[in-house]
């Protein structure tokens, strides 16, 4: 029986895995979870699972969750995500806060040798290296939820590092892949949050339709697999059915595919190294008879250019990036600004920041709050 802690139990990601734990109530119990704010469905998380605590980020909801459930610890702030993160009781723990907030419970829950499953990107983006050298210290195993990482993961697997050729992520491209220049400019937030095949959270959905998502992912795959920047490619493939592929020296391929749904990652990512009976019916090839591929166009989507840049440039480059960009995500979202402007101010405001190389931790989070600053 697995123990896991779930962090950001209520979004997606974190909805998800409660569903793979009512799946596999053998396998898996939840023993910690958190979330921001959102107590109803927390309160009715913990009614159905029982943990032995939760925590809450915002205090005045932590305070009316212990008046709802007063039998059940309820922690709050920062230092109660970090407990839940490094709970005694739990094993392993999904990192599925989004953006720079899981960082620190991340970092929390590998300091207390926990395995984790990290879906929460941003994490590697800000600090990757602080992030991986801390697991292999602590030899904890780093098994990625992001659906295209745990498809490399697991072509990856038996394999030498020394014999790949490249990595290769699929992107669905988003809603607007087939949009002109002059759609662009006139995208809204109902048309940007209306993904094709993926059903996530609104920051995610955004930068999916920016691929700055990709843009995330390519750094993600660099701290993960090792692989340099110019060994990563990004191919466009709308029916999202291939998640990521790796090509070896020989020019074999290896691809993982399944039906489009986070169930698939989480539920590998929980159960690793057995792969136990999934939820879906048997693969109908004769649904999905059309794979296509194409070229990402780095022009339009600008935002996907920016990510190579950060990661060639690397020091605090790719941590200013992500959170000037979860800034302007969150501006766009409340429409202060238009879509294209995204790309546009991050591009303006990157050219100016001086990478420090080798950042420690404090350095990490003056970097990410001057970028909230100077993206706001
Ligand atoms: N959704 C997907 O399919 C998908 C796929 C691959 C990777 N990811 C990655 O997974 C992460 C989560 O994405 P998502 O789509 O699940 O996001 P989401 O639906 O917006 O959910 C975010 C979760 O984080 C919690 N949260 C936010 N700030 C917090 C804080 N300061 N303290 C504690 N909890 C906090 C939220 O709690 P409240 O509900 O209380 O606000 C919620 O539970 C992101 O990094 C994303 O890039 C997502």
């Amino acid at each position: 029986m697995k123990r896991i802690a779930v962090l950001g139990s209520t979004g997606s990601i974190g909805r998800s895995t409660m569903d793979v734990v009512r799946h596999l109530p053998e396998e898996v119990r939840v023993t910690a979870l958190a979330a921001h704010s959102n107590i109803d469905l927390l309160e009715a998380q913990i009614r159905e699972f029982h943990p032995d605590v939760a925590a809450v980020y915002e205090p005045s909801a932590a305070k009316a969750l212990r008046r709802r459930m007063p039998n059940c610890e309820i922690l709050e702030g920062p230092q109660g995500l970090n407990a839940v993160a490094a709970h005694h009781n739990a094993d392993f723990v999904v990192s599925a806060v989004v953006g720079t907030a899981g960082l620190a419970p991340t970092l929390a829950a590998i300091e207390a040798r926990k395995d984790v499953g990290l879906a929460n990107k941003e994490v590697l983006i800000a600090a990757g290296a602080l992030v991986t050298s801390l697991a292999r210290k602590n030899k904890i195993n780093l098994i990625p939820i992001d659906s295209e990482h745990s498809a490399l993961f697991q072509c990856l697997l038996g394999e030498e590092r020394g014999a790949i050729r490249r990595l290769i992520l699929t992107a669905s491209g988003g809603p607007f892949r087939a949009h002109t220049d002059e759609q662009l400019q006139k995208v809204s937030v109902e048309d940007a949050l209306r993904h094709p095949t993926w059903n996530m959270g609104p920051k995610v959905t955004i930068d999916s339709s920016t691929l700055m998502n990709k843009g995330l992912e390519i750094i993600e795959a660099y701290w993960l697999f090792g692989v340099s920047p110019d060994r990563i490619d990004v191919v466009i493939h709308p029916q999202s059915i291939i998640h990521s592929m790796v090509e070896f020296q020989d020019g074999s391929i290896k691809a993982q595919m399944n039906v489009p749904d986070m169930i698939n990652p989480i539920q590998y990512a929980l159960t690793y190294p057995r792969r136990l009976c999934g939820r879906f019916p048997p693969y109908d090839f004769t649904k999905y008879s059309s794979l296509t591929f194409s070229s990402p166009d780095t022009r339009r989507f600008r935002c996907l250019r920016l990510a190579y840049q950060a990661l060639r440039a690397g020091g605090t480059l790719p941590c200013f990036m992500n959170a000037a960009n979860e800034v302007l995500v969150n501006r766009f979202l409340k429409k202060e600004i238009p879509w294209h402007a995204i790309a546009h101010q991050l591009e303006g405001l990157m050219e100016k920041h001086q990478p420090i190389m080798n950042p420690d931790l404090r350095t990490i989070l003056e970097v990410d709050a001057q970028a909230r600053q100077e993206a706001q």
